[in-house]
C-alpha cells in the first residue's frame, strides 16, 4: 500500500470515485515524474494552465524575487501593487479597445460571477443566456450557466433565470430579448467536446447582444493566453466582447483570473455601494508577478503560432493512427479534440494512455471526446513520443475498449 495515497483517499476531499492518483514529485518541461519513479508526458498541461510546461525558468524566477519584495499586505483594489499594475497594464495593451481595465480574481469560476454581477450592475436587468454543452466553473451562478443538466440537478435552485440556447445555431439567438444582462459564451466549447463555432454564429451573437442591449461575455478562461492559436480566442472572429473572462494559464502556474472590460463599466463596481465586490486574495502578487512573466515568454515567442503548428502536428498524427474507432479529429491551436464512436472507446484510450506514460484526458460534457491540450512550447522530441504512445493505446483499447452505448 502507498503510505501517502492512502492519506490522499482518506483525507483530501475526493472529486470523484475514480482520481488519477498520479504521485508527483517533480514537474519539469511538459514531464511529470512520479514517486515511483516513472515519467508522465502532460499532454493536458494541467488541464490548460501550464501553457509554458512546468517549471519554466523566467515564472521560477519572477515568483522568487516578487516573494523577496513582499507577498499579501493589503485586500484587492486598496493599494498600489506593482506586480498586478503591470499585469493589468500589459493585459490592456495586448486586448482589443474597450477592454483596458482588469479585475484580478483568484479563479475562473470566480471571474465569470464578477461579470455576472458587472453586467446586472450596469443593465439593471436579471436574466442570463448561455450554451448548451457550455462550461463555466463551478460556484453556484457559474454552475448556473453550466450547460449539461446532469451537474446542476443536485445543485437547484441555482441563481438565475438562465435560459440555454444551443450552440453555433444563429437563428436560436432570436430568444435573447431585452431582458438578458448578459450572454456568456465560450469561443471554442473545450469541456463539450472541443466544439468549434462558426465566425458567423459568434457575429451574430454580437450583433443580437448589441440590438438589445445585452452585454457579451467571452470565457476565455482556456482558450486565452495563446492556446487557440491566437492570443485571444476573439480574433478567429474579429468579436470584441464587453467583457473577457480569463484564468488558468493567466497565473504562469499560480491561481490567478481575471475579467476584463472597459474603464467606464468596471467602474459601477467602485459605487453604489463602495466595495461591493471585493476579494482578499484576488490578484495576488506572485500570482501577477508569475502571471506577467509567462505572458512576456507567450508574447516575445510568439507561442500562438507555435501552439498551431503543435496542434497539427498533433492532430494529423493522430488522424493517421486512428481507425473506425475514431470517428472525428478537431483542432484548434493546441487544442484537440479525439472523438470516439463511444464512451468506453475513450475511456479505454486515456486508460491505455496513461499505462504508457501519455496523459490525456475526457471531457465533461462529452464523454465519448478526449482532449489534448499540451504546453504550447512542446518540443519535436515529446510530440514524437506521445504520438507513438497513442498509437500503441489505440492499439490496445481496440482490443479492451467496448462502447458503452
Ligand atoms: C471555460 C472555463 N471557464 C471557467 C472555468 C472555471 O475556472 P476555475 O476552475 O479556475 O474556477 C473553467 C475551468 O475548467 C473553464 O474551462
Amino acid at each position: 500500500m502507498n503510505a501517502l495515497r492512502d492519506v490522499f483517499v482518506r483525507h483530501v476531499a475526493q472529486t470523484s470515485p475514480a482520481p488519477i492518483g498520479l504521485e508527483v514529485v517533480r514537474a519539469q518541461g511538459a514531464w511529470l515524474y512520479t514517486a515511483d519513479g516513472r515519467r508522465y508526458l502532460d499532454l493536458i498541461a494541467g488541464i490548460g494552465v501550464s501553457a509554458l510546461g512546468h517549471g519554466h525558468p523566467a515564472v521560477l524566477e519572477a515568483i522568487a524575487a516578487q516573494a523577496r519584495r513582499h507577498l499579501h499586505v493589503m485586500v484587492y483594489g486598496e493599494y498600489v501593487i506593482e506586480a498586478q499594475v503591470r499585469l493589468a497594464e500589459r493585459l490592456a495593451g495586448l486586448l482589443p479597445a474597450p477592454l483596458e481595465c482588469v479585475y484580478f480574481t483568484n479563479s475562473g469560476a470566480e471571474a465569470i460571477e464578477g461579470a455576472l454581477k458587472t453586467a446586472r450592475k450596469h443593465t439593471r436587468r436579471s436574466r442570463f443566456v448561455a450554451f448548451d454543452g457550455a462550461y463555466h466553473g463551478d460556484t453556484m451562478a457559474a454552475l448556473a450557466l453550466m450547460g449539461n443538466p446532469a451537474f446542476r440537478a443536485p445543485f437547484e435552485p441555482l441563481p438565475g433565470p438562465v435560459s440555454h440556447l444551443p450552440y453555433d445555431d444563429a437563428a436560436a439567438l432570436e430568444a435573447i430579448d431585452s431582458t438578458v444582462a448578459a450572454v456568456v459564451v465560450e469561443p471554442v466549447q473545450a469541456e463539450s467536446g472541443v466544439r468549434i463555432p462558426s465566425a458567423g454564429f459568434m457575429r451574430a451573437l454580437r450583433e443580437r447582444c448589441d440590438r438589445v442591449g445585452a452585454m457579451l461575455v467571452y470565457d476565455e478562461v482556456l482558450t486565452g493566453l495563446g492556446r487557440t492559436g491566437r492570443l485571444f480566442a476573439m480574433e478567429h472572429f474579429g468579436v470584441v466582447p464587453d467583457l473577457a473572462v480569463m484564468a488558468k494559464a493567466l497565473g504562469g502556474g499560480l491561481p490567478l483570473g481575471a475579467f476584463c472590460g472597459s474603464q467606464r463599466l468596471l467602474g459601477e463596481l467602485a459605487h453604489d455601494p463602495p466595495l461591493g465586490h471585493i476579494t482578499t486574495f484576488g490578484g495576488h502578487p506572485l500570482s501577477c508577478a508569475a502571471g506577467l512573466a509567462a505572458l512576456e515568454v507567450i508574447v516575445s515567442g510568439r507561442l500562438w503560432e507555435r501552439a498551431s503548428t503543435l496542434g497539427q502536428e498533433l492532430a494529423d498524427g493522430v488522424r493517421r493512427l486512428a481507425g473506425a474507432e475514431v470517428a472525428a479529429v478537431r483542432a484548434i491551436g493546441a487544442l484537440i479534440g479525439i472523438e470516439f464512436g463511444g464512451a468506453g472507446r475513450a475511456q479505454a484510450f486515456v486508460r491505455e494512455s496513461l499505462v504508457r506514460g501519455v496523459i490525456i484526458n475526457w471531457t465533461l460534457n462529452a464523454e465519448r471526446v478526449v482532449r489534448l491540450a499540451p504546453p504550447l512550447n512542446m518540443g519535436a522530441a515529446e510530440v514524437d513520443f506521445g504520438l507513438q504512445m497513442m498509437a500503441e493505446a489505440l492499439e490496445a483499447s481496440r482490443a479492451i475498449g467496448k462502447p458503452r452505448a
